[in-house]
């Protein structure tokens, strides 16, 4: 008689494939730390080293955008308002002993240290088509993890309908902020549900390295459906709010740039449009793809509103 194992019976390691199996111990070790290590106030270390990271988690069949062109023609105006000019002025902009202020609707409020909201959570690499409002896309190998999974550890409360995002405000470190551009800090936000969504990323870095100054370190947002102004970059602060938050683009042109901001091709901006795209590298314009291509992903977020009313 042959006797089968019952699953229950069986290790771990022999019913799940070896990959997944220590992926899975790595994170309930990475868990376990992070719950104890997540304690305000904590000291800071440096910012985020990428040592290991799961390959290919979400990728794409679009070619990659030549690192090079990612890391040197950006939009990051607290660096400049040239595309040149991030690369150029951020070289010695220093990320160590980086904290990040939590606050409004969640159980946790506090100033926490980067790696402590980073290191519980395994780092993935991610092919995502980022698409600026300009009408110019790149496709992008983020290295981040998700941001549900790092706010999920505030413990919001039910009045916490948005997450307000905030970018850090130095002029000493930041020369673009002596000029008054925009009205200072860069600030970003999202619903709640947009935030908790599966493909919305924290990024850390890009291109299997720690994230370049001039692309947004040490940690930025990574929101492939939207615009990419959304993605804002070296963020300070994250606050939970039930109104709807005031964003950057949206307080100078409220006109042009919605709070919602979804890439779409249907909704030309009010000075140029929108339908097609100029991928970095490439000679011929592209159609420009609704919610970026991620609308199997994302439409059902819309469902209930008007895109057109709420752009
Ligand atoms: N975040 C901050 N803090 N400041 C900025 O100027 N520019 C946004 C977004 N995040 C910006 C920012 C815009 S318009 C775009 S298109 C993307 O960053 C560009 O990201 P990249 O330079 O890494 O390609």
């Amino acid at each position: 008689m042959i006797r089968i194992k019952r699953r229950w019976e069986l290790p771990a390691r022999e019913v799940t494939p070896e990959p997944i199996y220590r992926q899975r111990r790595k994170f309930i070790r990475a868990g376990a730390i992070g719950a104890l290590a997540m304690t305000p106030g904590a000291k800071a270390l440096a910012s985020i080293q990428i040592d290991e990271y799961r390959k290919g988690a979400i990728t794409l069949d679009d070619k990659l955008t030549d690192e090079e062109d990612a890391t040197s023609y950006n939009n990051f105006y607290e660096f400049g308002t040239d595309k040149e000019d991030p690369k150029r002025n951020s070289q010695r902009f220093d990320t160590d002993d980086w904290t990040i202020q939590v606050g409004g609707e969640c159980a946790r409020p506090g100033t926490y240290a980067l790696e402590d909201l980073v290191k519980p959570h395994p780092i993935e690499e991610r092919i995502y088509r980022l698409r600026c409002v300009e009408a110019w896309s790149m496709v992008i190998p983020w290295l981040g993890v998700p941001l549900a999974s790092v706010l999920k550890a505030f413990e919001p409360n039910a009045n916490a309908k948005y997450v307000a995002f905030r970018t850090l405000h130095d002029p000493e470190r930041m020369p673009g902020q002596r000029r008054a551009v925009i009205t200072w800090p860069y600030r970003e936000g999202l619903t709640i549900a947009e935030a908790m969504h599966p493909l919305t990323l924290l990024g850390v870095g890009m291109y299997g390295k720690t994230m370049p100054n001039q692309n947004g370190a040490p940690i930025r947002l990574v929101v492939p459906w939207k615009y990419g102004f959304k993605s804002i970059k070296s963020i300070v602060g994250i606050e939970f709010t039930e109104q709807q938050p005031q964003t950057s683009w949206n307080m100078m042109q409220p006109g042009e740039y919605g709070f919602y901001s979804n890439v779409n091709p249907e909704v030309d901006h009010p000075r140029w449009s929108q339908k097609r795209e100029r991928r970095i590298g490439e000679f011929f314009k592209r159609e420009t793809l609704m919610f970026n291509g991620y609308g199997e992903e994302v439409a059902e977020l819309y469902d209930d509103i008007d895109l057109r009313v709420n752009f």
